[in-house]
């Protein structure tokens, strides 16, 4: 059985003015699909990425989310970026807050989850990638 279709991207194009930095790009990400963008620096990676999370806007072209246009859909795209997101290049995290705080405050605040659900979800994955002796630890 084929894989269920996740997020599918249709001929993207963005420009800056009159620079066009992305000319039609298309892809589909199946579940558990792996997908790598390579490209030189300054190809238009991270624009593409950002275009995905709708952290910039497409000049061109459609995403799917399940099937479903995410501009026509997703009318709070926080919904859609609780269920698509990214990791930036220069990633921030709060040096006042322990290695645990960092990881449960995006739960709290944006997914809505008690702190013992995500202080449970964050110890769980800290664990999983050998961090769990950590926790205290500020960033
Ligand atoms: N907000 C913006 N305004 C104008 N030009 C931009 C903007 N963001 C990106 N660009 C230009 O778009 C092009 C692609 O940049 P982008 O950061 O997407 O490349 P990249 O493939 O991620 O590069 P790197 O491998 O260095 O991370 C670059 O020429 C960059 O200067
Ligand atoms: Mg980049």
């Amino acid at each position: 059985m084929e894989k269920e279709l996740l997020l599918s991207v249709h001929d993207l194009k963005k420009s800056f003015g009159e620079r066009e930095i992305l000319k039609g790009i298309s892809f589909d990400v199946r579940h558990g699909d792996v997908v790598c963008i390579i490209g030189p620096s300054g190809s238009g990676k991270s624009t593409l990425i950002r275009c995905v999370n709708y952290l910039e806007h497409p000049t061109a072209g459609t995403i799917d989310y399940r099937g479903t246009d995410v501009n026509e859909a997703f009318k709070k795209l926080t919904m859609y970026r609780t269920k698509v997101g990214m990791v930036f290049q220069s990633f921030n995290l709060f040096n006042n807050m322990t290695v645990l705080e960092n990881c449960m405050v995006g739960q709290v605040k944006v997914l809505g989850k008690s702190k013992e659900e995500a202080r449970t979800t964050a110890l769980k994955y800290l664990k999983h990638v050998g961090m769990d002796t950590y926790v205290n630890a500020k960033p």
